[in-house]
């Protein structure tokens, strides 16, 4: 019986649609409050059981490793100042258990290639891949409903939810009319489909758990939608020879890849923080009923 242990954070992504704000700096480093994206990727993972995290990384990304590494000057100076609150929040960012690893993705030939190129420190064993701009708000962390899931079938599992038709271009969208120990088996999968050609309305949302035999397939992938490598394209040929699950789990869907997505995120986190969510209501509320700043 094999777990899933690692995690593949693919990062090496330019975040265009985040023009200029991503210019320098890695858009899984916008700031959902006080917490950036990747951040809270990785905590998924975490209360998952994950304990080995692998992020693909490109050129502008060095924030993320700093952001996962030791900050001693920093350290020094909390402590010197007693701000001992601020001095955990610094130190515990990742569990003493849990282990950070990367790798270049040389070019940006796609998602596909982006999780091939960890395969070297994935090996052959199952694992996550966790797309940080897909921020899922959930109170079980879908990662977790997952890995139940995997430990339960030992399949290759992908996070699905229902999107509208007008919306299917921007996913990928499984066909899962099968059943296998009461989830919904993959007979198909594709990439960005137009509304008026796509199979169902069943969207991948940047959650996979994957059995190691789809790096075979990424090997043999030729370019697919937009000349890129795809990932679906190898989950297609994958479970032509193995058992994929579709998960339609329990949580809220934030799309951190758009503006409009990532501000909804905002606000939902914000109006629940437990810092400042009460006087951020507040201030939303008049705000909304007289149009202007309290
Ligand atoms: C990627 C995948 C797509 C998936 C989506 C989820 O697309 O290729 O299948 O539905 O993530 O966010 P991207 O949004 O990176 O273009």
């Amino acid at each position: 019986m094999q777990k899933v242990t690692k995690a593949v954070f693919p990062v090496a992504g330019l975040g265009t649609r985040f023009l200029p704000a991503t210019k320098a700096s890695p858009k899984e480093m916008l700031n959902v409050v006080d917490k950036p994206l990747i951040q809270y990727a990785v905590e998924e993972a975490v209360a998952a059981g994950i304990t080995d995290l692998i992020f693909v990384t490109g050129r502008n990304k060095r924030a993320i490793e700093d952001h996962f590494d030791k900050a001693y000057e920093l350290e020094t100076e909390l402590e010197a100042k007693g701000k001992k609150a601020l001095l955990d929040v610094v130190r515990n960012i990742l569990p003493r258990n849990v282990s950070c690893a990367y790798i270049r993705q040389p070019e940006a030939l796609g998602l596909g290639h982006a999780v091939a190129c960890a395969r070297p420190l994935v090996g052959d064993e199952p694992f996550a891949v966790i797309l940080a701009d897909d921020l899922i708000d959930a109170e079980v962390p879908v990662m977790r409903q997952m890995v139940d899931v995997y430990d339960s079938t030992q399949s290759s599992v992908i996070g699905v939810q229902e999107v509208p038709r007008s919306e299917t271009g921007s996913y990928g969208i499984v066909v899962a009319d099968g059943n296998s120990e009461g989830y919904p088996k993959l007979t198909g999968i594709v990439e960005k489909p137009k509304p008026e050609e796509a199979p169902s309305t069943l969207a991948v949302v940047g959650r996979y758990i994957l059995s190691p035999r789809i790096f075979r397939h990424l090997a043999k992938a030729a370019p697919g939608k937009g000349g890129e490598i795809q990932l679906t394209d190898a989950i297609a040929a994958l479970l032509e020879e193995e058992r994929v699950l579709a998960l339609p789990f329990t949580g809220t869907r934030y799309d951190c890849g758009s503006k409009l997505g990532y501000l909804q995120a905002t606000l939902a986190y914000a109006a629940r923080h437990a810092e400042i969510g009460a006087d951020f209501r507040a201030y939303l509320q008049q705000f909304c009923e007289t149009g202007k700043l309290p």
